[in-house]
C-alpha cells in the first residue's frame, strides 16, 4: 500500500475482504496505526450517542457515588478510577483524568487455579445510571468483534488458520475504559501531558475519541503528530503483544494526551489473550527462542500505573511471581 499522510482502512473493505490481509499487515508495519472508517456496521452512531450519554451521567455523580465502586477495592481490576490514582509515568505532569473500567465478563477463576491476580471475573456497575452495563456490554461486545477481525486478518497474512488467536479469548485480559479528561485551567505548555508518553501492552487498541487529544509518536520522522477525530472511525493502534508476535515488523505506537484544557472522552478498548498465554514469535516472522506471558506483561505494566497494585503486589497481596520490570521496553524510541 502507497504511503498516505493517514492511513484509512475501510470496516466494509475488512468484512468484505476488498482489502488483502497483508496490506492491512503493511499498513501496521508502516505506520503503527491506521483509522477504521465506516464502522457503522460494527458500531452504530446510537451506540456512539448511548455511550457518551452514559458516560456524561455517570462521570457527573457525585464523587462518593463513584467511589462505590472504587478499582482499588476490586479483585479484579473493574471499576472506577479517580484522579488520585496517580501511576508513575515521568512525564504525567498534570494529571486531570478520572476513568471507569471494565473487561471480559466471565466466571471468577476457580481458587484451584487462581493465584488471585489474573483479572478475571464479573463486571460491577453502579446503578445510579440506568442502562449503564448494556450499553457498556454492547460498546464492549462490538470492539471485540472488530479486534477479533483484524486478528484473523494478521494470522492470515502470517500464513495461519484465521481462527489461529480463538484458542487464548476464553476469558482474556481485554479491557475497555472510559476516560473523562476533566475542564482545566492549567496553562498548557507544548509539552503539557495529561496522559504520559507509553505504547499499550495488549495486541491492539480501538480508540473513539469525542475530540482531538491524542498524539501519537512517528518514529520514522523522530516526531509527534496529533492524531485528528473522524466521525464514524475509530482509530487502531499495534500494542506491545502484536510487536512480541511479529519479531519487531509491527511496532507498539508510542502515544500520549495532550492537555488541551477542554473536556473530553476517550473511549479505548484493549484487545489481549487470555492472562496465562505464553507467546512466542510467529513462525513467519523468524525464530526466536524468547516467549512472554502475556498477563505477566500487562501486570507488570499496570503495577507502575495503578497504585493500589503495587500496594498489593508489594505487600503479598498478590504472590506475583515473575519479575516486575522497571520500564516496559516495548515504549523504547
Ligand atoms: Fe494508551
Amino acid at each position: 500500500m502507497a504511503k498516505h499522510a493517514i492511513p484509512i482502512i475501510s470496516y466494509d473493505d475488512l468484512v468484505t475482504g476488498s482489502i488483502k490481509p497483508s496490506e492491512v499487515l503493511d499498513t501496521l508495519a508502516e505506520n503503527g496505526f491506521f483509522y477504521l472508517s465506516d464502522i457503522e456496521r460494527a458500531i452504530p452512531p446510537s451506540l456512539f450517542k448511548s455511550l457518551h450519554e452514559t458516560s456524561e451521567r455517570y462521570f457527573g455523580l457525585p464523587l462518593e457515588a463513584k467511589m462505590e465502586h472504587y478499582i482499588g477495592d476490586s479483585d479484579n481490576h473493574r471499576g472506577y478510577v479517580p484522579v488520585t490514582e496517580q501511576g508513575s509515568y515521568s512525564d504525567e505532569s498534570v494529571r486531570v483524568y478520572e476513568a471507569f473500567d471494565i473487561g471480559y465478563d466471565s466466571d471468577p477463576l476457580p481458587a484451584s487455579r487462581s493465584r488471585g491476580f489474573e483479572l478475571v471475573g464479573r463486571n460491577r456497575y453502579p446503578t445510579q445510571v440506568p442502562g449503564m452495563a448494556g450499553t457498556l456490554r454492547e460498546y464492549y461486545d462490538a470492539n471485540f468483534g472488530i479486534a477479533r477481525l483484524i486478528l484473523q486478518q494478521i494470522a492470515i497474512a502470517a500464513e495461519l488458520e484465521a481462527e489461529h488467536f480463538d484458542r487464548w479469548l476464553t476469558r482474556p485480559a481485554s479491557q475497555l475504559r472510559l476516560i473523562h479528561y476533566l475542564r482545566n485551567d492549567i496553562l498548557v505548555n507544548r509539552e503539557d501531558t495529561s496522559m504520559g508518553g507509553h505504547t499499550d501492552y495488549e495486541l491492539l487498541t480501538i480508540i473513539h475519541q469525542s475530540s482531538p487529544g491524542l498524539v501519537a509518536y512517528d518514529r520514522a520522522s523522530k516526531s509527534w503528530h496529533n492524531m485528528p477525530v473522524f466521525k464514524n472511525t475509530v482509530l487502531v493502534l499495534v500494542g506491545d503483544m502484536l510487536q512480541f508476535l511479529t519479531g519487531g515488523r509491527l511496532q507498539s505506537l508510542l502515544h500520549r494526551v495532550s492537555t488541551t484544557g477542554e473536556e473530553r472522552y476517550s473511549f479505548p478498548f484493549f484487545m489481549n489473550l487470555d492472562f496465562e498465554t505464553e507467546l512466542g514469535v510467529l513462525p513467519f516472522f523468524g525464530h526466536s527462542d524468547e516467549k512472554i506471558v502475556v498477563g505477566h506483561h500487562l501486570l507488570g505494566q499496570l503495577y507502575r500505573d495503578f497504585p493500589y497494585i503495587k500496594q498489593r503486589v508489594d505487600s503479598g497481596r498478590w504472590p506475583v511471581d515473575f519479575e516486575i520490570p522497571a520500564s516496559n521496553v516495548f515504549e523504547q524510541v
